[in-house]
């Protein structure tokens, strides 16, 4: 196993290069944690591993139904030759998908059972009837005209909201990622990979976090997830436990 820095296409490109003959997949989160693609990295990795018949693989756990109906795929426009899905995809209650290529597809097709390629794929969960009809039932809502707007239009209202307190504090911070998904880290400092989130300051955000639970917010030690259930109400609750908990910091 190969590891390469997210949004640093050179470096994949020429990994993937080097590797061509024994690489079996790309695999990537198309948004990673917290970390949008930059402009043309991910049509990069779609371009090389094509160009070398490398499939592709979007791990879409978290993005799946998040950043739209088709995920993260359909959100950036890149499609991979096969994606993962949790989460969303079972309304909650574990279940977890494979979706992609046909031809790919066919090798866990139970009616090529006998063929040479055929490939087993089950487990003690697998197509849970459950989590099946809870996931169903989630993709319906998703699917209702008028849904991805709303939370869009939350995301936007609380990262922008966000942004603007801190930066009135003069609080070195920067509001990363997409409106359903979204945090602060604490740094003035570009944030574009891993590496450059572990400059962020933890100790104030943990405490940021700390008196954000204690003004109601539940939140943990990272991501903000966007709901089609959150309502104005609590977006007013967000933003003013915001306003209190960033003027606390500022006391020090
Ligand atoms: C992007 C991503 N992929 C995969 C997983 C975990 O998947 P699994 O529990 O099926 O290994 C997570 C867990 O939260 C995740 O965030």
């Amino acid at each position: 196993m190969l590891v390469a820095a997210f949004n640093d296409l050179g470096m994949v490109e020429s990994l993937i290069r080097e590797h061509k003959d024994e690489l079996a997949g790309v695999i990537v989160e198309p948004f990673q944690r917290l970390l949008p693609p930059q402009p043309g990295f991910l049509q990069g990795l779609r371009k090389v591993t094509q160009e070398h018949g490398i499939p592709l693989i979007f791990d879409e756990v978290v993005t799946g139904f998040r950043f739209a109906y088709g995920g993260a795929q359909e959100y950036y426009g890149v499609t991979p030759d096969l994606c993962t899905l949790g989460k969303i995809v079972g309304g909650g209650y574990a279940l977890a998908a494979i979706a992609g290529r046909a031809d790919i597809m066919a090798h866990f097709d139970r009616l090529a059972m006998a063929d040479e390629d055929y490939l087993f794929q089950v487990g003690t969960l697998s197509g849970n009837p459950v989590a099946s009809v809870a996931g169903l039932a989630t993709l319906e809502v998703l699917r209702q005209p008028g849904a991805y707007e709303q939370v869009f239009a939350t995301g936007r209202e609380l990262m922008s909201s966000l942004d603007g307190l801190l930066k009135n504090a003069g609080i070195k911070a920067r509001v990363i990622g997409e409106p359903p998904l979204f945090d602060v880290i604490f740094t003035d400092q570009p944030v574009k990979d891993y590496r450059d989130t572990l400059k962020g300051d933890k100790a104030i955000a943990g405490r940021f976090n700390k008196l954000l639970r204690e003004r109601g917010i539940m939140k943990g030690e990272s991501k903000y997830y966007v709901s089609l259930a959150h309502t104005r109400a609590d977006i007013d609750h967000t933003i003013g436990a915001w306003k209190d908990a960033i003027a606390e910091l500022k006391k020090g």
